[in-house]
């Protein structure tokens, strides 16, 4: 989802299968913040253009991490049966009575479980999940799909169905940050709406790729970059800007595909340096995917290549 904030640690009343750790790192999304993701304008038009484009018509779908369950009912316009996870019990109780008031609560079976866990009683055509954090940190989106996979081939055999996002693209650029605030110095973390730069961050270089994800293959559990990164503007180099980009469906005869940007993630570096243009750095980082925001910060290292 588009996160513009971190999720508080939500209490654990109904299901012990949450642990803290799991609250801490955004696999608990309480009913309230999923109004913004419904609103998401760019979010939403493109996860309904993909399952448009990508569910046969009378096809079977799975919806992992069903929320508020929108996208089954999204799912439901084309397909003649939707399986739908949610390990959140209040989300489901609302989701069942919106999927109910929506005219497809006979359509989407939905069901209490850890998606990590779940396999559909059928083979189905496509599976959709939705939950992509900025840099693939916080939400368990490769762990959930990579477990499926295997779970799904033990149980169906090689054959995969199609995934909604299709690919992932993890990009990474330096850039000049003002982090003053009415004279007060501030570098710290924030996220920012692609589609809403601000003037106060300057782009510094060209946002260099360092990971692509396919559904279809297996995912590492480590995200990582060792490499360049060239200037091709000078200024003081503060600050990278991570940026996520989700293929949410490829339509392979025309070569378009129906993308969705996450919010990019800015993290300050430890040393700010002043660069010039043509000059070229060694960057290096690595994470766990679905790890905290810290993680990836503590482990960037900058170096000047001589
Ligand atoms: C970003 S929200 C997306 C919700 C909904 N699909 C949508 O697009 O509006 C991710 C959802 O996945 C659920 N979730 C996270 N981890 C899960 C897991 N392991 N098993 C089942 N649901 C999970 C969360 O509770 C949340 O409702």
């Amino acid at each position: 989802m588009t996160h513009a904030f971190d999720f508080p640690t939500g209490p654990d009343m109904h299901n012990n299968a949450i642990t803290e750790a799991d609250n801490l790192l955004g696999q608990y999304i309480p009913l309230h913040y999923h109004f913004q993701m419904l609103e998401d304008e760019a979010r939403m038009s493109g996860f309904k253009a993909a399952l448009d484009y990508m569910v046969p018509t009378g096809g079977t779908v799975l919806d992992l991490g069903s929320g508020t369950g929108v996208l089954s009912f999204l799912a439901a316009q084309k397909a003649g049966r939707v399986y739908s996870v949610e390990r959140q019990p209040e989300l489901i109780e609302c989701a069942k009575e919106l999927l109910i008031e929506n005219g497809c609560g006979d359509k989407v079976q939905l069901e209490l479980a850890d998606a990590r866990d779940y396999l559909p009683p059928e083979p189905v055509d496509v599976v959709v999940c939705e939950m992509l954090h900025s840099a693939l940190l916080r939400e368990k989106q490769l762990e959930v799909i990579q477990t499926f996979k295997q779970h799904y081939r033990e149980k169906f055999g090689d054959r995969l169905p199609l995934f909604i996002p299709d690919a992932t693209i993890l990009g990474v650029e330096p850039i000049c940050a003002d982090f003053s605030f009415q004279g007060y110095h501030a570098p710290i973390s924030f996220f920012e709406d692609p589609g809403l730069l601000s003037g106060r961050y300057r782009s510094l270089g060209a946002v260099t790729p360092y990971c692509i994800l396919e559904y279809q293959a297996d995912f590492p559990t480590r995200l990582s970059y060792d490499g360049p990164l060239t200037m091709t503007e000078s200024g003081r180099f503060n600050a990278l800007r991570f940026v996520t980009k989700s293929l949410l469906a490829i339509n392979l005869k025309t070569g378009d595909s129906i993308d969705w940007m996450n919010l990019n993630l800015v993290l300050p570096i430890k040393k700010p340096l002043d660069v010039s243009a043509g000059e070229r750095f060694h960057v290096r980082f690595s994470y766990e995917a679905g790890g905290e925001i810290q993680s990836l910060k503590n482990s960037i290292e900058v170096a000047r290549e001589r």
